[in-house]
């Protein structure tokens, strides 16, 4: 099974998981990125059940309106009762790194208003310690230099990520040799920067339930 063939057999798990639990009031919060999409494309096969979702990204949306799928502004809805999306990296307690797709911003405010967040993604995310991935950071444009010193002086490499900007206007820094082994207090030092919008940490939320597909098959792992 290859990286791609784990990553679809996770968004049917995924699928799968949420299936029974569905309701006529459900409302389900899509992630961004190579696996949710595969997700929302599975999502399609029932269409029929999903009276709404809301989407983390412009891109997610688009996908989900393509098939007919009713998407909703996150103001307009009470509540969020599972949120899908894949990761960057996860540790044994489903602490994350997101934000590959620049998209974590909106990611950490759907997660943050979810009753449960299910993670979805194959077996070469799951490590020890986060951090071998960039860690991405979303910052206001003008503070993009100032963030970056901050960044240094924490002892990581920020890297500009050329050409990119998010579906809130801002900027990404990715964070380079930056081993995270206390990723609750990373969080917090990180949200401190000033022009900081999101970092990619989710450790003060992390995900409920990861979906992880490996080589023989999708294994479902609780925060250790
Ligand atoms: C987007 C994300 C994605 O969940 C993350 O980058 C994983 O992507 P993929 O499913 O393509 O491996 O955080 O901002």
């Amino acid at each position: 099974m290859n990286q791609n063939q784990m990553k679809q057999a996770v968004a049917e798990a995924a699928l799968e998981f949420i299936r029974p639990k569905l309701e006529n009031d459900t409302v389900l919060g899509i992630g961004t990125g190579s696996t949710a999409e595969l997700f929302i494309d599975a999502l399609a096969t029932i269409k029929g059940q999903i009276n709404a979702t809301v989407a983390s990204s412009e891109a997610s949306a688009a996908r989900l309106k393509s098939h007919g799928i009713p998407v909703y502004d996150l103001n307009t809805v009470d509540e969020v009762d599972f949120y899908i999306d894949g990761a960057d990296e996860s540790n044994s307690a489903l602490q994350l790194i997101k934000g590959g797709g620049a998209a974590l911003t909106r990611e950490k405010i759907i997660a943050a208003v979810a009753t449960q967040f299910v993670c979805i993604a194959d077996e070469s995310k799951l490590v020890h310690t986060l951090g071998q991935f960039p860690l991405p950071v979303e910052v206001i444009p003008m503070a993009r230099s100032h963030v970056a010193r901050e960044l240094v002086k924490l002892g990581g490499d920020p890297v500009y990520r050329e050409g990119v900007v998010t579906d809130n206007g801002n900027v990404i820094l990715d964070v380079f040799n930056f081993p995270i082994p206390q990723p609750l207090a990373m969080e917090a030092k990180l949200n401190n920067i000033v022009g900081v919008v999101t970092n990619g940490l989710f450790a003060l939320r992390p995900a409920d339930v990861l979906l992880l597909g490996g080589v023989d098959g999708v294994r479902t792992l609780y925060p250790q």
